[in-house]
């Protein structure tokens, strides 16, 4: 089989970035190891920056974002029972929109199928070859058989334990990392938000997060230790954890009891691979980077990524330039940097981390006071929240 640009990954990034070359007259083919009914399963983020539903409008998915989506003109931060609002849409003039990326992954699959997209499900790549040449091949897994791929170029959209990224020489790539020692215990629940807008709550027991996905259904988050199990939270134990670490007269609102739609155990992690292009592979969203989920940055970067490289490979195939294509990793890679710094001082701000002393506990105390009294910091908190300029 042969394309223009092979796709790696059926996630949001590799989904978008096949809608948007289509609509630029350029042929792919997206290749995802997971069946579609998995996909859709995996319950991910839930806020997108307006820049973000700018480019799904231009993709041509924007209508459901339209009607169901929230928009968000303001997030709460808390710290036991002090509070601090940050005033979006008065300090930026833009709101963020609340709509759950399964629903995100859902419009596009429904774009793709109305125009006839080639998305081959449960095709599990192995390995890319010639990533250094003008023809790259994809060897890739279906039915037990193995299969060829042929393209002028390959996009790894395949998350953070693909393959794509090590197909980058070790002497080519270098990494960042940093690991925390806390994931997110998330659960999806249908009962109606404890509150109009998002908390993000700092507390001595631990962070926690009320979110939502629509008027009926709430979505929140604990801090948990990386040694904690599932099986170590019966619903019961979550709801009472929660309470206890949110405003107290936020607590008295919680809703509980509804049905479980969900509940799952995420890790916290920052990385960034360098560069995000070698000859003709380039690399988008988690399969270049991840952000620790405070902030709400890792679907939105992804849609960034895909937004550049689509740029790139329309000016390459459209307009004869390879102008873009030269500064795809460059220009990512600065936007990128920026959203981990934000990623990092949100969550080093509001988690527990056992091996802080009193002094580093204090500087989180006084981030916090800091954005109470001045302006200025809950204008900056607002502009990286609501996303930088691309
Ligand atoms: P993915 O969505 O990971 O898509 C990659 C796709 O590639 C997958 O469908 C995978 O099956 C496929 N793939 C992998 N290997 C292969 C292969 N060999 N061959 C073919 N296909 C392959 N962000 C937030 O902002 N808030 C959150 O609450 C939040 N929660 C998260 C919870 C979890 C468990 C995870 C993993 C991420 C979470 N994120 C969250 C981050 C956000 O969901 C990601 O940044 C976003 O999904 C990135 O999209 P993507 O398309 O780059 O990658
Ligand atoms: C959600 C997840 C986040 O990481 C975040 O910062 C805000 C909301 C969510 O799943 O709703």
């Amino acid at each position: 089989m042969k394309t223009q640009v092979a796709i790696i990954g059926g996630g949001p990034a590799g989904l978008l970035l096949s809608q948007l070359l289509d609509l630029s007259g350029i042929d792919s083919v997206v290749l995802e190891r997971r069946s579609r009914d998995y996909v859709l399963g995996r319950i991910r983020a839930g806020v997108l920056e307006a820049g973000s539903v700018s480019i799904l409008t231009e993709a041509g998915v924007g209508d459901r974002i339209g009607q169901e989506g929230q928009p968000h003109d303001g997030v709460e931060l808390s710290w036991h029972d002090e509070r601090v609002r940050i005033d979006l849409t008065g300090l930026t003039g833009r709101p963020v929109t609340v709509y759950g990326q399964t629903e995100v992954t859902r419009d596009l699959y429904a774009a793709r199928d109305a125009r006839g997209g080639r998305i081959i499900h449960e095709a599990e790549v192995l390995r890319i070859e010639d990533v250094e040449s003008d023809a790259p091949v994809v060897v890739y897994t279906k039915d037990g058989r193995e299969h060829r791929l042929e393209a002028r170029f390959v996009a790894g959209c395949d998350g953070f334990h693909g393959p794509t990224r090590r197909a980058i020489p070790g002497r080519a790539r270098q990494e960042f990392q940093r690991e925390y020692p806390f994931g997110w215990l998330g659960l999806l629940s249908r009962t109606p938000p404890v509150a109009d807008e998002l908390i993000y709550a700092a507390h001595a027991r631990g962070f926690a997060l009320c979110s939502m996905r629509s008027h009926e259904v709430s979505r929140y988050y604990v801090q948990v230790p990386l040694t904690e199990k599932l099986d170590d939270w019966p619903v019961a134990r979550f709801w009472e954890e929660l309470a206890r670490r949110i405003p107290a007269d936020v607590a008295a609102k919680l809703v509980t009891g509804g049905e479980v739609l969900e509940m799952s155990i995420a890790p916290l992690r920052s990385f960034v691979c360098e560069p995000m292009r070698h000859g003709a592979l380039f690399l988008a969203g988690d399969a270049a980077h991840i952000v620790p989920p405070t902030g709400a940055k890792g679907l939105n970067l992804a849609i960034g990524d895909v937004h550049y490289m689509h740029r790139a490979l329309d000016r390459h195939f459209n307009a004869g330039s390879n102008a873009g294509i030269e500064g795809y990793s460059d220009t990512a890679l600065s936007r990128v940097w920026k959203c981990e710094r934000f990623s990092w001082w949100m969550t080093s701000m509001l988690h527990d981390f056992p091996q802080l002393g009193d002094f580093e506990k204090r500087m989180q105390k006084a981030e916090f006071d800091y954005l109470m009294r001045s302006e200025t910091a809950r204008k900056s908190l607002a502009e990286n929240y609501v996303g930088l300029p691309y």
